[in-house]
């Protein structure tokens, strides 16, 4: 390292006022499809660092960087094989503190993932494990069922399809194996085989645990995003389930390996660590709950900060469902105080244009659901590109795919490499501007198009509106703020949500709407066109209005 640490909040951000994540605007840099600085085709840290002066011109107050750390990429990084070292396809660790230090130089903070419920099977405990060392009681080894163990010890399933266990070799005491068929355990992953479970009932795990977040805290970050928050703990004795198609159930059951309660003693753990850093450095956790009231039991005062919405990212283009779905989300944080937060995309779900309907409708629609969602208090996320409309990529040729569950049938629903393509920043060049050694995954040609070049200072084009959202949000501090919204009586099929001073109108139908002039108008996704008192908003349209 060539700098000092930066252990504490830099000025420009201690002038940010008190819980700045309540409202923040978080945007996720998915590393490897982000910038690519040295010319591999493959994101990383410098390219990242050298792009974030678009972030800041787009008007977010942090940023989520998805992991970089040393990793064998069999889970593109979520396979972790040192938590305290870059990966050198990212970069090293002055890349990382240069773009922590120059993030907060332009007044954003930033937030880095931290994957806690399973390691790599190339990290150092996972090799001493199967070599027979004590390091094997920080995982979930088990005898197999049948007569010579030759069945899982158990009937889960990974979420990535085929079963969550694996049977290795015996150990033979000089760090030498013998043949898996030769008597030897399983071990639980509830992802990929690459990726075993840690056992969080070892203190040792969470001694380790401690220390790599005090390691990335001390270098300066803002926070972690946990991934598989609601994973860690698993139900006494390993229980089967009885049941198949166990992905199907994740967010919409307590399973007995998800959303455990013994989970939330580890994140109030966490936040007794996070409290003793100064500046609000916050945890944000990925968990899958069935209801918002479970989830909000992640977000109590003396738990993480923030957990992603993601009833919100699953419900469908409907008023009623949205409407259900916010009032619930917004009562369910509000009875443990906490605020709520959104979030559209992220590299693990097809992008919402497409979700939505794809070509134009799709994009329409996503547009006014982003404007709606930034119309919501709390705290919303976007995804790297969410910002330039870019669809999700669907006719991937099977050869240039990468994301495990692709290769696991029966799994997630293996099309995440979609939403994870280099993003384009200029019309022209290799890759368009992503870097200078062409693309890990092909962009689409229509990607020039959409580039941050092609859209900057186009009236009307997805950057500017979220640019100018941002703007907006920043001058109306009311918004985002509060933990309810009042909803105003409205057309069918027209959402109209009242805050202070403020009206956001959402026409979900698929033809214009007309209604009485709600006030002055802020911003649209697609012009509203005025008669006298009356105002008609265009299919699939959001507006914010002062009042
Ligand atoms: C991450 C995924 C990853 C999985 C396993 C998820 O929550 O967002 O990308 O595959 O955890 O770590």
């Amino acid at each position: 390292m060539t700098q000092e640490l930066s252990t504490t909040t830099p000025p420009q951000l201690a002038r940010q006022t008190r819980n700045w994540w309540h409202d923040a605007v978080i945007y996720q840099v998915y590393v490897r499809s982000f910038a690519d600085g040295d010319g591999d085709g493959i994101g990383d840290l410098r390219g990242a660092r050298d792009r974030l002066p678009h972030l800041a011109a787009l008007g977010v107050d942090a940023v989520w960087l998805t992991p970089f750390y040393a990793s064998p990429q069999a889970d593109g990084g979520y396979d972790v094989a040192d938590y305290r070292a870059v990966d050198p396809l990212f970069g090293d660790l002055s890349d990382a503190d240069g773009l922590v230090r120059e993030a907060h130089r332009l007044g954003m903070r930033v937030i880095v993932d931290i994957v806690p419920n399973h390691t790599s099977d190339q990290h150092a405990w996972f090799r001493a494990a199967l070599a027979g060392g004590p390091e094997r009681a920080y995982y979930h080894f088990r005898p197999g069922k049948g007569t010579n163990g030759e069945l899982p010890p158990n009937d889960w399933e990974s979420v990535f399809g085929g079963p969550a266990w694996t049977r290795v070799p015996v150990p033979d005491g000089n760090g030498r194996t013998s043949q898996p068929e030769a008597g030897g355990e399983w071990y639980l992953h509830l992802f990929a085989p690459e990726q075993p479970d840690l056992n969080w009932d070892h203190p040792a795990v969470h001694e380790e645990f401690a220390s790599v977040l005090r390691f990335w805290l001390d270098l300066g970050v803002d926070g972690f995003r946990v991934d598989v928050a609601h994973g860690m703990v698993k139900a006494d004795g390993l229980p089967d389930i009885g049941l198949r198609e166990q992905a199907k159930m994740i967010g919409a059951q307590v399973l007995p390996f998800f959303d455990q309660d013994g989970v939330h003693e580890i994140h109030r753990t966490w936040r007794r660590l996070l409290d003793s850093y100064d500046g609000e450095r916050i945890g944000v956790a990925e968990a899958w709950a069935p209801t918002p009231e479970r989830l909000a039991l992640y977000v109590r005062p003396d738990e993480l900060h923030q957990a992603f919405n993601f009833q919100f990212l699953r419900c469908p283009w409907d008023p009623d469902r949205m409407r259900e779905v916010i009032d619930a989300s917004l009562a369910a944080t509000a009875s443990v105080g906490a605020p709520t937060t959104w979030v559209l995309s992220n590299h693990d779900v097809v992008r919402h244009p497409t979700r939505y309907g794809d070509g134009p409708t799709g994009l329409r629609r996503a547009r006014a659901a982003s404007l709606l969602m930034l119309a919501l208090p709390g705290s919303a996320y976007v995804y790297q590109g969410e910002e330039l409309g870019l669809p999700d990529v669907t006719d991937l040729p099977d050869e240039v795919r990468q994301d495990p569950s692709f290769f696991r049938a029966e799994g997630q629903d293996g099309f995440r490499d979609g939403c994870r393509v280099p993003i384009p920043w200029t019309r022209e060049g290799s890759s368009y501007g992503f870097g200078s050694g062409g693309s890990w995954l092909p962009q689409p040609g229509e990607w020039s198009g959409l580039s941050v070049e092609a859209q900057t200072g186009v009236p009307g084009s997805t950057l500017e509106l979220y640019r100018a959202a941002l703007a907006v949000r920043r001058e109306h501090p009311g918004l985002g703020a509060g933990d309810s919204v009042t909803w105003l009586e409205a057309p069918a099929g027209v959402l109209a949500l009242a805050r202070e001073g403020f009206v956001c109108t959402t026409n979900t139908t698929g033809t214009a709407v007309e209604l009485p002039v709600p006030g002055s108008v802020l911003l649209s996704s697609a012009a509203p066109e005025f008669t006298g008192g009356t105002v008609r908003l265009p299919a699939d349209s959001s507006t914010w209005w002062a009042i």
